[in-house]
C-alpha cells in the first residue's frame, strides 16, 4: 500500500503559557444560559509534563508523546480562568435537545468545556460516545452486591465497538488541527479498529496500524481490514509492537495514536463525565475498570482531578484498577512492590528494576483477555497519581474468573469482552475481601462490545475439560460455571419438538 506521507504543518501559533501542573488556577463562574458558550480554542491549552520536577511546557500545536526535557508523559492542562466551564455539571444536559448538531451529539463533546484544546471547526466526530449505564441486577448477585447498587457502563456501545472512540475523536481532533496525513498506531486490536473508522469514516488522513503476531481477536482484525487500514503484523505481542510503532512515527513523522498520545486521554475523560450524568450528577462509591496500558484509568483519575478543583463535585469515587493475572505489572508494582505516586517522584528504581527482572527472566504477558495483554503499561506513572487522587485499589483476577463474570455480564446484559469482564470479577473480588461493602454503589467498565472475541464466547460456552480442541482448555482453563451450550439435534422434527418441549 502507498502511504503519502506528509510532514506536519504548525496550525496555530501559541502564546507561552505559565505552568499550573495540576493544580488548577482558581476561574470565573459562568453560566451556558448567561454567558453563552464560546468557541473552544487552543489558547487556554497547553502541553506539560506531569513531572513536578520540569517546569516546561509546550503548545497544542506541537506533536508530543512525551516531555523532550524529561521524558515524562504529557498532560493536557488548561488556564481554566478563560474557560466558560459551567457553574453546574447538570448546565450539560441542555445539550441533549440539540442532538442535529455533531459536536453536541458526541458523547465526548457535549462536554468540550471540560477538555478546551480545540477549536470548534477543527473537532473530528462520528457520534461516538453514545453509550449506557445499565443497572445490573444479575451482575450484582454475581458480585455480592445489593440489588440496584451495581451499575455497567457499555462502552461497547462506541462506533468501533469500544471505548477507545471516545480518545480516538480527540486524537483524531489533534491530528486535524496539526495536519496530519498519516496516523499510526500499535494495538491489541480495539485501537486500531478505532483509529481505522476514524480514518475511514472521515477520510481525513491514512492509517497504518502495528499489530502482534496472533495476538488480535478475530472481530478486531477484521474491523480494521474491513476499513482498509494499513495493517502490519510484527512477529512479537503488543510491547514490540508498540516499540517498533513509536520509532516508525518518529522518523516518518507519522502521527501517533496510542494512548501516550496525551489528548486520547482527554477524550477518555467523557467516560467519566457521562456515567455521573447517567447517575443524575451523584458520585457513585467505585469504579471498577480493566487495566492494560492504563490510559482509561489515567484519564478517570484527571477527570475526577480537575471536576473537584473546578468545585463542579464534592467528593471523589474510589477507583479499582483490575489486571488479568497473566499481565499483571501494575498490580506487582502496586500492590506488591508499594509503588506510589509520592507527589509525582515515584521510586522509579522499583519499576525500572521489575522491568529487568522481566526482561531478564523473558517474563511476558499471557491472559485470554487480549485486550489487556501488555507487559509494560505505558501510562503507569500517570495511573499511579490516579490512584492517589482517587484512593484507588489494584488487583488481580485469572481468566476464568473474567471468563465467568464475562458469562454473567451477558446473561444478564449486553455483552462484552473478555478483557470487560475483568472489571465485574475484579468487583466480587473486592467485595469479597470485604473492600467494597455490600451497600457501596458501585460503576464496573466494560471497555469493548461482546462481538469482539467470539472465539473465547464460543470456547466458554461450549467449554469440555476434555476437548483439546476448545480455545479455553488450550489456554489451562479448567472449568467454566455459567456455560449455555448449544444442543445438537438430528434434523427430524420429532427430535426437535422433544428438544424444544423439554426446555
Ligand atoms: C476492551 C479493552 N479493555 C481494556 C483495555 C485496557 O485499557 P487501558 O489501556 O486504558 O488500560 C483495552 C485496551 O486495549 C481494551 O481494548
Amino acid at each position: 500500500m502507498n502511504l503519502q506521507l506528509t510532514r506536519f504543518v504548525s496550525a496555530t501559533s501559541y502564546p507561552a503559557l505559565s505552568q499550573t501542573g495540576f493544580v488548577l488556577c482558581s476561574r470565573s463562574r459562568f453560566l451556558f444560559g448567561v454567558s453563552p458558550i464560546t468557541t473552544t480554542s487552543t489558547d487556554v491549552a497547553y502541553q506539560a509534563p506531569i513531572s513536578p520536577d520540569t517546569t516546561t511546557t509546550y503548545g497544542v500545536d506541537q506533536v508530543l508523546t512525551s516531555c523532550p526535557e524529561s521524558n515524562t508523559l504529557l498532560d493536557i492542562c488548561y488556564d481554566w480562568d478563560r474557560v466558560p466551564v459551567p457553574s453546574s455539571l447538570k448546565e450539560f444536559e441542555k445539550r441533549w435537545s440539540n442532538r442535529h448538531t455533531p459536536i453536541d451529539y458526541s458523547g465526548v463533546w457535549r462536554f468540550r468545556e471540560l477538555f478546551p484544546f480545540a477549536p470548534e471547526e477543527k473537532i473530528v466526530t462520528i457520534g461516538e460516545g453514545q453509550t449506557k449505564l445499565q443497572q445490573a441486577n444479575v451482575a450484582a448477585k454475581f458480585a455480592g452486591i445489593n440489588a440496584g447498587n451495581l451499575y455497567l457502563q457499555y462502552e461497547g456501545l462506541n462506533p468501533s465497538g469500544s471505548f477507545k472512540d471516545n480518545g480516538m475523536t480527540a486524537a483524531s481532533t489533534h491530528a486535524n488541527m496539526v495536519g496530519a496525513k498519516v496516523t499510526a498506531c500499535a494495538s491489541t486490536g480495539n485501537t486500531s479498529a478505532s483509529l481505522a473508522i476514524y480514518a475511514s469514516v472521515t477520510g481525513l488522513f491514512r492509517c497504518v496500524v502495528f499489530i502482534g503476531s496472533g495476538k488480535i481477536a478475530y472481530g478486531k482484525l477484521s474491523q480494521a481490514l474491513d476499513y482498509g487500514a494499513a495493517t502490519i503484523q510484527i512477529e512479537g505481542d503488543f510491547d514490540d509492537a508498540l516499540l517498533r510503532v513509536r520509532e516508525v512515527c518518529e522518523q516518518e513523522n507519522i502521527y501517533l495514536c496510542n494512548s501516550v498520545n496525551p489528548f486520547r486521554l482527554e477524550g477518555q475523560k467523557s467516560i467519566m463525565y457521562r456515567v455521573l450524568e447517567s447517575l443524575q450528577w451523584e458520585i457513585p462509591d467505585w469504579i471498577v475498570v480493566p487495566g492494560g496500558n492504563l490510559g482509561n484509568s489515567s484519564a478517570f483519575g484527571k477527570a475526577f482531578m480537575e471536576l473537584k478543583q473546578l468545585g463542579l463535585i464534592d467528593r471523589i469515587p474510589r477507583l479499582a484498577v483490575i489486571n488479568a493475572q497473566g499481565a499483571n505489572t501494575l498490580y506487582q508494582l502496586y500492590e506488591e512492590g508499594g509503588l506510589r505516586w509520592n507527589d509525582g517522584r515515584p521510586d522509579v528504581v522499583k519499576s525500572d528494576t521489575f522491568y529487568t527482572d522481566m526482561d531478564e527472566q523473558n517474563r511476558r504477558a499471557s491472559t485470554l483477555a487480549s485486550a489487556i495483554e501488555i507487559n509494560r503499561p505505558v501510562n503507569l506513572m500517570k495511573c499511579l497519581r490516579a490512584l492517589d487522587v482517587c484512593d484507588g485499589v489494584v488487583r488481580e483476577v485469572n481468566d476464568e474468573q473474567i471468563l465467568d463474570a464475562k458469562a454473567t455480564v451477558g446473561a444478564g446484559g449486553l455483552g462484552c469482552e473478555p478483557a470487560s469482564g475483568a472489571s465485574l470479577a475484579g468487583a466480587k473480588l473486592l467485595r469479597e475481601e470485604g473492600v467494597i461493602a455490600p451497600s457501596d454503589r458501585v460503576v464496573c467498565i466494560l471497555t469493548g462490545h461482546q462481538l469482539k472475541d467470539p472465539t473465547a464466547t464460543v470456547g466458554y460456552h461450549t467449554f469440555n475439560a476434555k476437548d483439546k480442541e476448545n480455545a479455553l482448555v488450550k489456554r489451562g482453563i479448567t472449568q467454566a460455571q455459567f456455560t449455555n451450550r448449544p444442543t445438537p439435534v438430528p434434523n427430524d422434527l420429532e427430535e426437535i419438538l422433544k428438544v424444544v418441549r423439554g426446555l
